[in-house]
């Protein structure tokens, strides 16, 4: 059995994420994305922790070999507790790649853990969430970027931080 977690914020969940877990999920028998908790952001986060994983757990519907889980700490441990020895991240470009090798190599350094990357399609090369989420607040057009759940949700949430700030 071939399994593989792919970590991640997802604050929130992009068509960029979805690339990366569909095209894991062609290659692994079994993939669980796993939401990072991280109690010291999530003052900084646009969605709670449940909310990320019910975001995920809905668009990942569709991938049978996908199952969505939340978890705290390192993630060394989750993939330790679960018997997973691959971590899949996607790459935008090569400004990713320094700070996700030193990641690889120290998770690999503290358990029996191989991180495989996978090129982002071209498509995605420039999309992260965080600027999702900016240009959002100023009322750009982010609905090719994200599913259309997720547009819903994200467009509701800044609507009741707009309104709190009146
Ligand atoms: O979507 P992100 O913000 O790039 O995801 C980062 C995440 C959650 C994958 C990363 O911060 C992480 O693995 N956090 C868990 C804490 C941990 O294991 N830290 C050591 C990594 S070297």
């Amino acid at each position: 059995m071939r399994r593989a977690v792919c970590p991640g914020s997802f604050d929130p969940v992009t068509n960029g994420h979805i690339d990366i877990i569909s095209r894991a999920s062609l290659l692994f028998d079994e993939v669980v994305v796993a939401v990072g908790i991280n109690k010291a952001k999530s003052s900084g986060r646009l969605f709670t922790a449940q909310e990320r994983i019910a975001m995920l757990e809905k668009v990942c519907a569709d991938f049978p070999n996908v199952s969505v889980a939340g978890f705290e700490g390192l993630l060394t441990t989750f993939c330790e507790e679960r018997g997973i020895h691959t971590i899949v991240k996607g790459l935008r470009a090569v400004s990713d790649f320094d700070y996700e090798l030193q990641m690889a190599q120290m998770n690999s350094s503290l358990v029996d853990v191989e991180t495989v990357f996978i090129p982002c399609s071209p498509e995605y090369s420039f999309l992260a969430s965080s600027m999702v989420k900016e240009v959002a607040t100023y009322g750009g057009d982010v609905s090719r970027l994200v599913p259309p759940d997720v547009l819903t949700l994200l467009t509701a949430r800044l609507a009741e931080r707009a309104a709190e700030q009146d």
